[in-house]
């Protein structure tokens, strides 16, 4: 096995925080909802509102730092060994075959983690955001001209898409632990040191 160094610290502190973020938005976006009376009604969504503020902000920073370091790059999507990857997470993960991919400094996500993580930056993150923003400001509706929108359609896409972000939050456990040990890949988004095949 050898180490090397995959994510920096500005990633690990983003990764986290957006880990912790999205967790309090799913608990209370789903009170809210009505799934469920765990912290009341009014704290679930002045936690949902805040918490939405710091998210929103953490994103903004986020591309911001993707974008000045080049990083954003890491995200564009390859169908280069994409079957392969299917094969693995298929069948070859219960049979211990080898790994088709080999994480680099320069590439540091495999081919179906692109697709995944480009759907959540450019589908889900969107949707979730925009209907958020309508949901936040409802009382200016008015005020902006924009009353004609129904509030019952931005609930209804909001909904949709944290449906798609508890989805992607599921698998995307499952998968953190699938590396040679099931905490190896967690250990390395905490010390930024991967282990990979020499
Ligand atoms: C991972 C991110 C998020 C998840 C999982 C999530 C989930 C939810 C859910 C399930 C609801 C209940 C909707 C309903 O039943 O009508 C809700 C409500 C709401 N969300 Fe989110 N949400 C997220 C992000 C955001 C963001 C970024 C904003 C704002 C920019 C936002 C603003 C709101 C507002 C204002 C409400 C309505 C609260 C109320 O009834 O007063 N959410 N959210």
């Amino acid at each position: 096995m050898k180490r090397i160094y995959i994510f920096k610290r500005f990633e690990r502190f983003w990764h986290w925080s957006q880990a912790a973020l999205i967790i309090t938005m799913l608990v209370t976006g789903f009170e809210v909802h009505g799934s469920y009376d765990l912290l009341g009604f009014k704290t679930a969504v002045t936690t949902h509102t805040t918490a939405a503020w710091t998210l929103v902000w953490l994103w903004v920073f986020a591309i911001f730092w993707h974008f000045t370091t080049g990083e954003w790059k890491q995200y564009i999507p390859t169908t280069d060994k994409l079957k392969a990857m299917m094969l693995y997470y298929l069948t070859g993960i219960f049979t211990d075959a080898p790994h088709p991919f080999k994480q680099t400094r320069l590439s540091k996500h495999n081919p179906l983690q692109k697709l995944a993580y480009l759907f959540v930056l450019a589908v889900i993150n969107p949707l979730i955001w925009i209907t958020g923003w309508f949901y936040l400001f409802y009382n200016d509706w008015a005020a902006w001209g924009i009353d004609f929108l129904n509030l019952e359609y931005v609930a209804f896409f909001h909904v949709i898409a944290a449906f798609m972000m508890l989805i992607f939050f599921i698998v995307h456990i499952y998968l953190a632990t699938a590396g040679h040990t099931p905490t190896a890949h967690i250990k390395a988004m905490i010390t930024g040191w991967e282990e990979t095949d020499d």
